[in-house]
C-alpha cells in the first residue's frame, strides 16, 4: 500500500480528498497545513503540523498530495514542495471513469463520479470534482479546477489556473483563458479571454453586464 501525505488547507476539500485517497488504497500518514491554516482536525487523518516546519530531509521521502480548492494556493504549495524535493502523488477516486487513453498531470484529483474521455490531457496538480466530466480530446493546463457537475464538451481548452464553478458548461472546442473563473451554472459558448469572470446563460463578463 502506498503511503502518502496530504497538504494544504484542511477544510472541507481536504476531507473528501483524505477519503477519496483511502478508498484508492493509499494509506494517508497525515495532513500538514499551510501557515495560514487553523489545522483544524480532517476526520480520520493525523495532523502533521505546519508544512514550513515540515524536515527538509523528509520532504524527499514522501510522497504528497495537495488538497486545496483555490487554484493559487494549490499552486503555491505544490511549487514549495516540488523545491524542497518531494514528490507529487494524483488520487482517483474508485468510482471516477478515466478513459485509458487520457493522460493525467501528476498532483490531479479525480473525485467520486467524474469522468475523464478519450485523450483528454490533464497538466500538473488538476481537480476533476464530483461528477464532473472532461470530454474527448480535451486539454487542460496546470492548476485547473472543475466543480461538481461541471462539464466540457469535447476538444475544450482550459489555461492555466482556469476555475469552473458548479455545473458550469463549455461547449466543443472552445478555449478558455489563464486564471479566467466561470460562474456556477454558467454556458459558455465562445472563446474565454484570459483573467475573465464569465456568468450566465449564454456566459457573458461579469461586470459588462447589462
Ligand atoms: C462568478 C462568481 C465567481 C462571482 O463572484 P463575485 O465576483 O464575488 O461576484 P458577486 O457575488 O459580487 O456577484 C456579482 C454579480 O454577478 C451575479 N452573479 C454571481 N455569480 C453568478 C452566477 N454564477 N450566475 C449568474 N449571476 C451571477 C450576482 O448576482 C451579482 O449580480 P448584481 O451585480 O446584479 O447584484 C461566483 O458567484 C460563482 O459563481 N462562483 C462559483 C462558486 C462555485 O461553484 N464553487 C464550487 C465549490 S465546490
Amino acid at each position: 500500500m502506498q503511503t502518502i501525505i496530504l497538504a494544504g488547507k484542511s477544510g472541507q476539500h481536504a476531507t473528501v480528498v483524505t477519503e477519496a485517497a483511502k478508498l484508492s488504497g493509499k494509506s494517508v500518514k497525515g495532513f500538514l497545513a499551510i501557515d495560514d491554516d487553523m489545522i483544524s482536525i480532517i476526520p480520520d487523518c493525523a495532523s502533521l503540523g505546519k508544512l514550513s516546519e515540515f524536515p527538509l530531509e523528509e520532504f524527499r521521502n514522501h510522497a504528497f498530495v495537495v488538497a486545496c480548492g483555490s487554484n493559487q494556493q494549490r499552486k503555491r504549495i505544490v511549487e514549495l514542495i516540488l523545491l524542497r524535493g518531494g514528490r507529487l502523488e494524483s488520487v482517483v477516486h474508485p468510482s471516477a471513469i478515466i478513459s485509458p487513453s487520457a493522460t493525467i498531470g501528476s498532483g490531479s484529483m479525480i473525485l467520486a463520479g467524474a469522468v475523464v474521455g478519450p485523450l483528454a490531457v490533464l497538466g500538473l496538480s488538476c481537480i476533476v470534482n464530483h461528477c464532473a466530466s472532461v470530454d474527448h480530446h480535451c486539454r487542460l493546463g496546470d492548476y485547473v479546477n472543475v466543480s461538481p457537475g461541471a462539464r466540457l464538451g469535447g476538444a475544450v481548452e482550459l489555461d492555466d489556473e482556469v476555475f469552473l464553478g458548479l455545473n458550469a458548461s463549455i461547449l466543443p472546442g472552445t478555449s478558455v483563458g489563464a486564471k479566467s473563473t466561470i460562474g456556477a451554472g454558467a454556458v459558455v459558448l465562445s472563446d474565454v479571454l484570459p483573467s475573465s469572470t464569465m456568468v450566465g446563460v449564454p456566459a457573458v463578463p461579469v461586470a459588462g453586464r447589462p
